[in-house]
């Protein structure tokens, strides 16, 4: 992608701010491009809250959405984080609130919560456990076999994390992100036949994570070129390959640093509108604003990020993503 003169200029007046303000960017990996370009790191939800977990910056600007915000306001209570755009909301976090999830508690006393990273701070503070992608199959791997679980608010990753640990004692929330859940299997099988010889790169929150492991089971897929990941293990996999082509079943603003940091093969959309306009709201110009006026500052209420916090920290303590993607470009 070529970084038109506007948005190198902003990129360069953007890296001037952050060192004036002693500001770390953290960018999720379905931002724009030139958003990522602009971040000192790029990575998944948990490889950014370890980040902001352990910077030694004063403020964090957060190139992602609200709850990946809070998370960061709860792990370093003490720094200023920023939200460049409020309107960074998330479809899945919404399926839940703390009132539902006090009475899922309620009908299975003395069950260990797992919630996804995906959910507000509210009921991050109802919660035994976080996890995301990343880490979830070995998260409820540590929960001693005999005690329930309440899983959410994820169908599509619970399901998955049910299949992994052979868990019967688990029970999922149904709620499902919207961007994921409209890769169907009807758009994988489409660019399966398209592509044949390419290996498939599937996010568990997939609405077709499901069919693909039944079609590994009825013999249509070959298991080895099937890879369930987190988005971080999407961008690790290219370099533990030989294969060439990769068709990819996740947001699609992850195919910017696919493609940047593995020139030599090629990468298809398993669906080209699987696009979350939630992480797109956040453009060079609002980054910029950001950090000019110091907006929009997220702050969780002590209470509730006293109680939110043991539940992320266990998240950041567990398995997952080992190490940070190093931000590309600005000559830093
Ligand atoms: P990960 O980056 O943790 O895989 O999360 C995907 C996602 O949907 C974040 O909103
Ligand atoms: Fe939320 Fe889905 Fe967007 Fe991720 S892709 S932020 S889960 S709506």
């Amino acid at each position: 992608m070529i970084t038109s003169p506007e948005d190198l200029a902003l990129q360069a007046e953007i890296r001037t701010l952050a060192r004036e303000r002693n500001a770390v960017i953290l960018a999720h990996n379905y931002e724009r491009p030139e958003v990522q370009d602009v971040a000192d790191v790029v990575g998944d939800s948990l490889g950014l809250s370890r980040e902001a977990a352990r910077t030694t910056a004063d403020v964090i600007v957060f190139c992602g959405v609200h709850f990946m915000a809070e998370t960061a306001a709860i792990l370093s209570p003490d720094k200023t984080v920023l939200l460049p755009d409020l309107a960074a909301g998330c479809s899945l976090a919404d399926t839940m609130n703390a009132d539902q999830l006090r009475a899922w508690k309620a009908e299975h006393p003395g069950a260990v919560v797992v919630s996804y990273v995906n959910t507000t701070a509210a009921v991050k503070a109802e919660t035994d456990y976080c996890c995301t992608s990343g880490n979830a199959v070995e998260i409820v791997n540590s929960i001693p076999a005999d005690r329930e679980v309440l899983f959410g608010p994820d169908m599509f990753l619970g399901a998955h994390v049910r299949r992994m640990t052979g868990r019967t004692n688990m029970h999922v929330w149904m709620g499902e992100c919207h961007v994921h859940a409209g890769i169907s299997p009807e758009s994988l099988d489409k660019m399966r036949l398209a592509h044949p010889g390419a290996e498939l790169l599937v996010h568990p929150e997939c609405g077709c994570s499901t069919s693909v492991l039944e079609g590994i089971s009825a013999g249509a897929i070959n298991d080895k070129d099937l890879h369930i990941l987190s988005t971080e293990g999407m961008i690790r996999r290219p370099a533990e390959t030989d294969a060439k082509e990769f068709i990819v079943a996740t947001e699609v603003g992850i195919l910017h640093r696919l493609r940047k940091a593995n020139p030599d093969k090629t990468f298809f959309p398993a669906d080209e509108r699987a696009s979350c306009q939630y992480m797109k709201v956040t453009t060079l110009a609002k980054v910029k604003r950001s950090l000019e006026l110091m907006e929009h500052r997220i702050t969780v209420p002590a209470d509730v990020a006293d109680r939110a916090r043991l539940a992320i920290e266990r998240m950041i303590s567990i398995g997952g993503t080992p190490a940070m993607a190093p931000a590309f470009a600005m000559g830093e």
